[in-house]
């Protein structure tokens, strides 16, 4: 076969092969050089190719599905309330706000993520289980709302579930602030208790 010094064309016709002396091209039959040609474009083949590209996507998606973290709540409306309906909404507001909270520090820790980002959200939460008692005037007990009627009959408990709450938010919150994901991890557990066990005594189901 015919030796033909590399002159700076395209790769169409020629391609560098292994066995000519080093630094000449040698002609390939086209069919030959054609898939010479594919190789050295995607020398992992053109489904492997696609598959790394897919894989690679899914990879960076993965990377960056980063738990939307929860834009920190209003400050919940404060008695005095006009009519006891005006405490039932902003206090079911609140605690709505709360729970989307609650989810997204729950994905965020089985995603691994640092719970740092959380930091001004538990803040809010710890702000907010202070505020909650008051959020229960006399009258509040009747309309569209869970709440019951222990909550004004059982004060005492249901304050004091909600300090135990207060408690274990403060705890959460400064394990945000210091984004220690696992400590953070073991007081969502211990926090999301608190909210359970004043459920089950004073909320309807
Ligand atoms: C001290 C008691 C208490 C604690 C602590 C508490 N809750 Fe509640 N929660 C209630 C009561 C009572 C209601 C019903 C309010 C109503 O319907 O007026 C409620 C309602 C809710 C609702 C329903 C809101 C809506 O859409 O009407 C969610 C969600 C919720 N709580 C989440 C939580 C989460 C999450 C926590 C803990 C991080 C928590 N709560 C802690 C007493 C509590």
């Amino acid at each position: 076969m015919q030796e033909t010094p590399y002159r700076g064309h395209g790769r169409k016709k020629f391609s560098l092969t292994s066995g000519g002396p080093a630094g000449t091209m040698r002609r390939l039959p086209q069919s030959q050089s054609k898939r010479q040609d594919r190789l050295m474009k995607y020398p992992m083949g053109w489904k492997n190719f696609v598959v790394a590209v897919a894989l690679g996507g899914v990879a960076m998606g993965v990377a960056r599905a980063q738990v939307a973290v929860p834009p920190v709540p209003a400050e919940p409306a404060k008695p005095p309330f006009a009519k006891p309906a005006d405490a039932i909404v902003a206090r079911r507001a609140a605690f709505k706000a709360q729970g989307q909270i609650f989810k997204a520090m729950k994905d965020a820790n089985d995603a691994g993520e640092d719970p740092k980002a959380f930091a001004a959200d538990a803040n809010w939460l710890v702000n907010w289980s202070k505020q909650i008692p008051v959020m229960f005037p006399p009258g509040s007990e009747s309309g569209d709302t869970k709440a019951l009627p222990d909550i004004w009959s059982d004060r005492a408990t249901f304050e004091k579930d909600d300090a135990a709450y207060t408690e274990a938010a403060t705890k959460l919150a400064a394990l945000a602030d210091a984004g220690d994901k696992a400590g953070f991890v073991k007081q969502f557990g211990a926090t999301g208790a608190t909210c359970g066990a004043c459920h089950k005594t004073f909320r309807a189901k």
